[in-house]
């Protein structure tokens, strides 16, 4: 079991906390936020401290800041050579994390979603994918990438979660207004899409695109549903929200 320490105890540095410490790891958190951290030293004994005692009780440092803050947080804290560090930060690149976090040298960086607390969660990862799976699988998958760049496509895919969810609240809602039962309409919804994805083959090219032509055979609901969200430039919208954030990743 390893000591590990989170310095940014928000949103996402919870679930990975909980994840973690039902494994057995030693947890220290940092202060902030205060409510987050006062709940997981209730819930499962975690250690609360100021940033640099979290790092240096730490064997493993996760960092969960914002990036706007990452630099004036990080930059007066002093690591270790032989710490291993973990960035779920976006847009703080390999080489910023190098200059922050020096004499460490051993980093990875990956994109979780709060969903990685009950698993299956895949964790894109650009530096050493060994640590991230010794900590995360088989509960959630990891996948190694090439680069920066390729591991900023990822968290723009990511950013395409809550672009479908949007649209399956409008599907929820016009099904709400049918019916009446805004609860009913609104689990039909997500059970249908969580059943479908959970069903599906998985880790295929080609497996979403032979699903669709599956459902979507001529004179088909499915088809005329496909044709209309093409037509509508649902696809163009997409695309182009994803170079996108793709482009502001980059700078
Ligand atoms: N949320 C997600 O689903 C998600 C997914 C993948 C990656 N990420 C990445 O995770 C990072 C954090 O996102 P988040 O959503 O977890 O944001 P968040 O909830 O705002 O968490 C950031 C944390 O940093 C704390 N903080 C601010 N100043 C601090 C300081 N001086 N010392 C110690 N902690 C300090 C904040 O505390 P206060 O609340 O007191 O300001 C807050 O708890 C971002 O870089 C984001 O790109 C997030």
């Amino acid at each position: 079991m390893s000591r590990i320490g989170f310095v940014g105890t928000g949103h996402i540095a919870a679930p990975m906390v909980r994840f973690l410490a039902a494994r057995g790891h030693d947890i220290w958190v940092t202060e902030r936020s205060a409510k987050v951290s006062a709940q997981l030293k209730s819930e499962l004994g975690v250690t609360v401290a100021d940033a640099q005692s979290v790092v240096d009780a730490s064997d493993i440092v996760f960092l969960c800041l914002r990036p706007q803050v990452a630099a004036d947080i990080l930059t007066p804290l002093t690591f270790r050579a032989d710490q291993q560090i973990v960035s779920v930060m976006a847009a703080v690149s390999t080489d910023q994390l190098a200059e922050l976090c020096a004499p460490a040298s051993d980093f990875v960086q990956t994109i979780p979603l709060g969903f990685l607390a009950t698993g299956g969660c895949p964790l894109a990862a650009l530096g050493n994918d060994r640590l991230l799976a010794d900590l995360f699988e088989p509960e959630n998958p990891v996948i190694k990438v090439a680069d920066q760049a390729a591991l900023n496509t990822h968290f723009a895919i990511c950013a395409m979660v809550p672009g479908i969810l949007d649209l399956m609240a409008t599907g929820a809602d016009w099904l709400a207004d049918q019916t009446g039962n805004a609860d009913g309409a609104e689990f039909y919804t997500t059970q249908l899409i969580s059943g479908f994805l959970s069903a599906m083959e998985k880790g295929k090219a080609g497996q979403l695109a032979a699903e669709r032509d599956a459902l979507a055979t001529d004179g088909t609901l499915s088809l005329q549903m496909t044709d209309a969200l093409r037509s509508g430039k649902a696809h163009d919208a997409l695309n182009a929200a994803l170079a996108a954030i793709g482009k502001r990743l980059e700078t």
